[in-house]
């Protein structure tokens, strides 16, 4: 038995995930295995942090101090041998909320951003509603694994003259770590046309047994330069609701302009509950991690192991890491919409439409799997007997 067995029940908890099925028009009953938060309790000392504070009773305007960066540096030297300097840390309430940030200040409206569907839906959401001009370096799928289409990649920044690149590492929805020759290879075109990068590294901690996370910005000092990297303990230690974190930007200059845009949004200070429940989980977190990354291995194997034997038709693409599964459906051989419809009504079960994701997501759906293996398990029987009743 794990720790990570433990059936929480999170209705009637401001849950997005739970609690907000009515009123988007989904039925009660079904499974929420949709939007990127787990159904996990933080780490225990996270919990305890947070409940001295809350015995304090005072919370008042907060910031934090070296213990906040000494916890985020030793965590970047323990678990990615990158070594980050106090001054280039700009704190913020997210990650998108970041990346906003970040395409306002460093270009301007009607300028060229590029991203790689499909991914994360607020990514060309934030470049749309900046009043930017979206551009997409599609990713390419091809026996169930995606690839950069390198070609496309610089032919893109060229006709465009694509000002910032929003990069997905670890890759949400498609699972993949991308390796140090596949950045090296994406970070050297952008030097070359001067590029900036956003690099959205949230899901840094998530990669799985035979890969590794590589940061970006740690690849080269020009790339560092032209370098915002995203990181945050949201998703690491299932901390969203607490709105934190960290972006790091070593080029002074563009460190500036971030800073210049943030304070013209009027965001001052993170909330401090967000602020100890960060710290607390950089200092402490370590041992929860490994723990949940094996249960997570272990909730994939027996997924792989159940779909191949029960649902051939539906195929997983193997996550290097993320807790995102990115399920090709395809072979069912239904319409997107029918697809959507048929994974609530007839499997009941909640999760995110391929096509959420942008070009490349027709005939997928996004799988949410950080939730007790139990659920997982009750999911894969509901879909199975649900493709059973397709024939
Ligand atoms: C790639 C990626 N970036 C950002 C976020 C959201 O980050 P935040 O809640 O800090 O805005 C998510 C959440 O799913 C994500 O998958």
């Amino acid at each position: 038995m794990s720790i990570f067995d433990e059936v929480v029940d999170r209705n009637n908890s401001n849950s997005l995930k739970y609690d907000t099925a009515r009123y988007r028009g989904i039925p009660d009953d079904v499974l929420p295995m949709w939007v990127a938060d787990m159904d996990f309790k933080a780490p225990q000392p996270v919990l305890d942090r947070l409940d001295e504070k809350v015995r304090h009773g005072i919370f008042g305007y907060s910031d934090s101090d070296d213990r906040y960066f000494n916890a985020i540096k030793n965590w970047y030297a323990d678990r990615f041998s990158w070594s980050v300097k106090p001054e280039w840390l700009v704190k913020t309430p997210g990650v998108v909320f970041a990346i906003g940030i970040a395409i306002r200040a460093l270009t301007n409206p009607g300028q060229a951003v590029m991203i790689q569907q499909p991914v994360y839906a607020p990514f060309s959401g934030m470049v749309k509603k900046n009043k930017r001009q979206l551009i997409v370096n599609q990713l390419a799928y091809h026996n169930q694994t995606y690839q950069i289409d390198l070609d496309d990649f610089e032919k893109q920044i060229i006709r465009h003259q694509v000002k910032l690149f929003v990069l997905c590492n670890p890759h949400n929805p498609v699972g993949r770590v991308w390796t140090k020759e596949e950045l090296t290879a994406m970070g050297e075109i952008c030097v070359r046309h001067g590029v900036y990068i956003c690099s959205d590294e949230i899901h840094q901690d998530f990669v799985y047994a035979g890969h590794k996370h590589e940061v970006l910005a740690q690849l080269s000092e020009p790339l560092a330069q032209q370098t915002l990297t995203c990181t945050a303990p949201s998703k690491t230690f299932n901390l969203a609701g607490l709105q934190v974190s960290n972006i790091f930007i070593s080029n002074s200059h563009i460190r500036q302009k971030f800073k210049n845009e943030l304070r013209a949004s009027g965001y001052g200070l993170l909330s401090v509950m967000g602020l100890i429940a960060c710290e607390t989980a950089y200092e402490q977190g370590q041992a929860w991690l490994d723990e949940l990354l094996v249960y997570l291995a272990g909730t994939i194997s027996w997924l792989n192991t159940y779909l191949s034997q029960h649902i051939p038709q539906i195929r997983m693409i193997q996550p290097e890491g993320t807790y995102l599964l990115w399920l090709d459906c395809s072979q069912l051989g239904l319409s997107a919409v029918e697809l959507d419809q048929f994974m609530l009504s007839k499997a009941g079960l909640w999760l995110s439409a391929g096509t959420s994701f942008g070009q490349g997501g027709k005939g997928f759906q996004r799988m949410n799997i950080g939730c007790p293996r139990s659920m997982v398990q009750k999911a894969a029987q509901q879909l199975s007997e649900a493709v059973r009743s397709l024939s």
